[in-house]
């Protein structure tokens, strides 16, 4: 063993000669480059919160000591902040003032606070205050509410804007457990992305405790007039009391869900599984905060035909919440990995039929995007470099869908019973750590290639070269897709192509065989309808399949692209009433950017945008801005 280390450190040594020759540097996997905090010399292990909720200022006032753990002895602690006004600092009892400084101005990643300790320094203590515009938060007016008698404030720390709530040290590579004291305005409801309360605090103060380690992007806080509603012993729903009881109906699978997974995965080790149903500005489908999922109320189809969202925010509790990518530039060991077990679990409650539905929707928008972007674009790749770049920048289909494709392929390979019994491994043996690209290659490799035990594949006890036959440096590091990607086959979605040929080719819509299909049969439908559709085409469908009228927020979506894409101006009203009515990106962004296309869309997309803006989220409008080319 220590000879080893010896010729490590030698071998280093003579790489890092060469490095410093060479023209590019390779990083280390693990070194995040969207913080400004010393994480090798000191890390933060433990925060204790205390905030007051102001409605009227939309400022939060805060106190945050954090528990400090001096790796090297270090004299300071440079935390990330972002639109954060630092009042003063304390070290420890809070007796003795700390010298800080807060530097210069990154873009995306705001200001380092630098704060001089001792190597005895256990605690700091920064008193500070919000910024009315602090992108991690939304303060809404009781107009933007379902109840619309008082206002709400929610958070979005991901990816990197819990800087802009709490000073921390704002990166992935880092986890902590956290309290918190809450003060709100009294009468409204406070939960966090901790231990929470099922019942109302009379005089607006709540008490939080994280027992377990998170990433600081999975800090969360919702305030509003909000109830709880039980699903299973462990699982429940907060939401308006308007849509309490929906919600409650819609999400009721959700323990079905949780056993499933259980029964995969491993263990739930988070306690308590919640849903946090938010106002419809929330600017993502589902955020998987600890313990608490936030989801957009679009899911709410009345049909639970939206429940894939709910399998996938509770898929992150193993991969992404307990298994955390070390830095921005391996997302995809986030949401590839929960991308996957969504639609396994789906699978597992609703059957291979639904799973392969979802796997080809995902194919095709796969595809989609790889043509999209060209195949030999770097940001094609698993292992990202969003270095200088906004680390949303990587919220793709690659990290997502190619990242699922790359887990699905070696499931095909080494048969679902091994890939299962390596993915429970996985997570216990790397709960609440941090992973990269190259650790998970060497983990895999090591577990399941050179495992002496076993011979793999066990249906195919020949000698094959598996390394060879996974290609996985290949998926993990280059670009486009590899010639190994599992063909995916949808008997479902073969049929509605049937139909849509026969409506093609002459038949009234009227006369397709659409009994019994789901909302995933209409969004194949609508999207592999021929380019070219006339006004009576659209009118044909319209009239048939009523879809200007649906309340399902997705079908809606993919119709609505379609009445922008053939100027069929029956379903403006529809269209602009559903870019007031909510602020999910996912489909503000496709749905302004069609309307962008033509001059008449763009002056139509700014006369709803002018109305629509100061109802978006900050992290919907900063994406909107640019596709119109919106000025202030
Ligand atoms: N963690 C993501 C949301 C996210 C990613 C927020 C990056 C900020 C930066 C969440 O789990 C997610 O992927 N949500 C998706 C839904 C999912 C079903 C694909 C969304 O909101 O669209
Ligand atoms: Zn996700």
């Amino acid at each position: 063993m220590t000879i080893r280390n010896n010729s490590i450190a030698l071998l280093s040594v003579f790489l890092l000669f060469i490095a410093g020759c060479a023209p590019e540097e390779v990083p280390d996997q693990d070194v995040d480059f969207h913080t400004f905090a010393n994480v090798d010399d000191v890390v933060v292990t433990h925060m204790d919160l205390d905030m007051v909720i102001n409605f009227d200022e939309k400022i939060i006032f805060g106190r945050a000591s954090l528990q400090l753990n001096n790796l090297t002895g270090t004299e300071e602690v440079v935390l990330d902040t972002r639109d954060l006004t630092i009042e003063r600092v304390t070290l420890d009892d809070g007796d003795e003032l700390a010298e800080f400084s807060l530097g210069e101005f990154v873009d995306y990643l705001g200001q380092p606070l630098t704060i001089s300790i001792s190597h005895e320094t256990e605690r700091v203590n920064i008193y500070y205050q919000t910024s009315p515009e602090a992108a991690a938060l939304q303060w809404l007016e009781p107009e933007q509410t379902m109840g619309g008698e008082h206002p709400f404030l929610f958070t979005q720390s991901q990816a990197i804007l819990a800087r802009t709530w709490v000073p921390c040290q704002d990166t992935p590579g880092s986890r902590i457990t956290y309290t918190a004291r809450v003060e709100v305005p009294e009468g409204l409801m406070a939960v966090m992305s901790a231990e929470n309360q099922q019942e109302r605090s009379p005089d607006g103060i709540y008490e939080f405790t994280m027992p377990q380690t998170i990433p600081t992007y999975l800090l969360a806080l919702s305030v509003g007039d909000f109830d709880y509603s039980p699903l299973s012993d462990r699982i429940g729903v907060y939401a308006e009391p308007d849509i309490l009881e929906e919600a409650a109906w819609e999400f009721a699978d959700t323990e079905d869900m949780m056993v499933e997974a259980e029964s995969m995965y491993g263990a739930y080790r988070w306690g308590q599984y919640d849903i946090m149903v938010l106002p419809p500005s929330f600017p993502f489908g589902g955020m998987e905060n600890a313990r608490l999922t936030f989801v957009t109320p679009t899911i709410i189809a009345g049909d639970r035909s939206l429940l894939s969202l709910i399998a996938h925010e509770l898929a992150h509790s193993w991969a992404g919440n307990l298994v955390t990518m070390a830095t921005w530039n391996d997302f995809w060991i986030n949401e590839g990995f929960t991308s996957y077990m969504t639609n396994r679990i789906m699978e597992a409650v609703y059957g291979r039929d639904y799973a392969e539905m979802l796997w080809h929707l995902d194919y095709q928008e796969l595809v989609a995007t790889i043509e999209e972007m060209g195949e030999d674009n770097p940001d094609t790749r698993l292992h990202l470099d969003l270095r200088g770049r906004d680390p949303d920048d990587g919220m793709t289909a690659i990290a997502y869908i190619k990242g699922a494709f790359f887990l699905k392929m070696l499931e095909n390979n080494l048969g679902r019973e091994r890939f299962d019994e390596f993915l429970v491994h996985y997570f216990n043996t790397f709960a609440f750590q941090t992973m990269t690209s190259e650790a998970f290659l060497t983990y895999f490799r090591q577990s399941v290639l050179e495992d002496p035990i076993r011979e793999f594949p066990a249906e195919n006890p020949d000698e094959i070269d598996l390394e060879e036959q996974l290609m996985l440096d290949e998926w993990v590091y280059g670009t486009g897709l590899p010639d190994n990607i599992p063909v995916i086959y949808s008997d479902e979605f073969a049929s509605v192509e049937d139909e849509i040929e026969s409506w093609v080719t002459g038949t009234d819509a009227a006369e397709l065989d659409v009994e019994n299909w789901t909302t995933h049969h209409w969004l194949h439908f609508l999207m592999n309808l021929p380019e070219e559709l006339t006004h009576n085409q659209m009118v044909e469908l319209d009239n048939t399949f009523t879809f200007t009228q649906t309340e399902n927020s997705e079908i809606l979506n993919a119709w609505l692209l379609h009445a922008i894409e053939h100027q069929y101006a029956e379903a403006y009203p529809a269209l602009e009433e559903f870019l007031l009515s909510q602020g999910r990106r996912k489909f503000l962004m496709p749905l302004y950017s069609k309307l962008a296309e033509t001059p008449e869309g763009l002056e139509m997309a700014h006369e709803i945008y002018r109305d629509a803006r100061p109802t978006y989220h900050p992290i919907s409008y900063n994406s909107i801005d640019e596709v119109l080319d919106w000025q202030n």
